[in-house]
């Protein structure tokens, strides 16, 4: 139930979505932090910001359900009010509502906040405001996952976030149409987006990912998954510590703690 009524903090975007666009992160959700929500008193969860029609919000309630928890309440928030009334006709409460709402959560206090590609749009001085507002409305234990992909989800990333603040940062492509690693520069979430530049770390990541992808080029012929596996032992060989299980990274996965790819170097000019 929200608490209090105030403006909601934040700006309309572009409100681009797009049916299934979002599963490889609500299946990286419902297979690595299930136990959050199991455990959580209220199974709340906000889809913030889920653009110009609520598919993926359903889609999300529906995942989360199967998956983990029946009883699960997913509230989708948007800030833009037309979006907000175009979505009503697909609520299914109490298990799929929404609501006009921004960084402040409308006064939830979710165990789960998914918003994805929100801060995108935003300006890259903005991201660790909205990342305290959102984590500070989380309820004790609760979760923010915060990320961009790609139109149809093939490539993406997002950071793991709790009250604490970034604990890790999740790679994920689809690997039968990955040319090369490099492409996963696109698609970093906003707080890393600017920053494949020399000097940075998670440049050297991509770098390393990309310097491993080539020299794993014979298992091509055993299948892109092959490829990926082999090139991220050899990226964790070489001291990255890669925290997912290979049973992930046979999704494309890669996840890695913040603190070994958080940004070094002052922000560069807005853009
Ligand atoms: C590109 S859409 C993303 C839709 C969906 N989440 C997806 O990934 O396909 C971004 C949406 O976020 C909304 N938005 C931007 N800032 C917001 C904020 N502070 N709070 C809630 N919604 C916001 C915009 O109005 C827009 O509809």
């Amino acid at each position: 139930m929200a608490t209090r009524a105030s403006r909601p903090l934040g700006v309309v975007t572009r409100g681009t979505t797009n049916p299934n666009r979002l599963r490889r992160v609500d299946n990286w959700i419902v297979e690595t932090y299930a136990d959050v929500l199991r455990a959580a008193p209220d199974p709340l969860v906000v889809d913030l910001g889920y653009g110009a029609t609520p598919v993926t919000a359903v889609e999300l309630r529906a995942r989360l359900a199967a998956g983990v928890r029946a009883d699960v309440r997913v509230v989708g928030l948007e800030i833009d009010p037309v979006r907000v009334a175009d979505a009503q006709p697909a609520a299914d409460p109490p298990g799929l509502t929404f609501a006009r709402g921004g960084f402040e959560l409308a006064g939830h206090r979710p165990a789960l906040v998914r918003a994805f590609n929100v801060l995108r749009q935003y300006d890259e001085s903005e991201v660790a405001g909205a990342w305290a507002t959102i984590t500070t409305g989380l309820a004790p234990g609760g979760l923010l996952v915060e990320g961009t992909c790609d139109e149809l989800g093939r490539l993406g990333g997002w950071v793991l976030l709790d009250a604490t603040g970034p604990r890790s940062l999740t790679l994920a492509a689809r690997l039968a149409t990955l040319d090369s690693p490099a492409e996963l520069a696109e698609r970093l979430p906003k707080a890393l987006i600017h920053r494949n530049v020399p000097g940075e770390p998670i440049h050297d990541l991509i770098r390393a990912l990309d310097d491993a992808w080539r020299a794993a080029a014979s298992y091509a012929p055993f299948g892109p998954r092959q490829r990926w596996l082999h090139t991220v032992a050899a990226v964790r060989a070489q001291g990255w510590p890669i925290l997912n299980h290979p049973r992930r990274w046979r999704l494309g996965e890669l996840t890695l703690p913040w603190p070994t790819i958080a940004p070094t170097q002052p922000r560069p000019t807005p853009r």
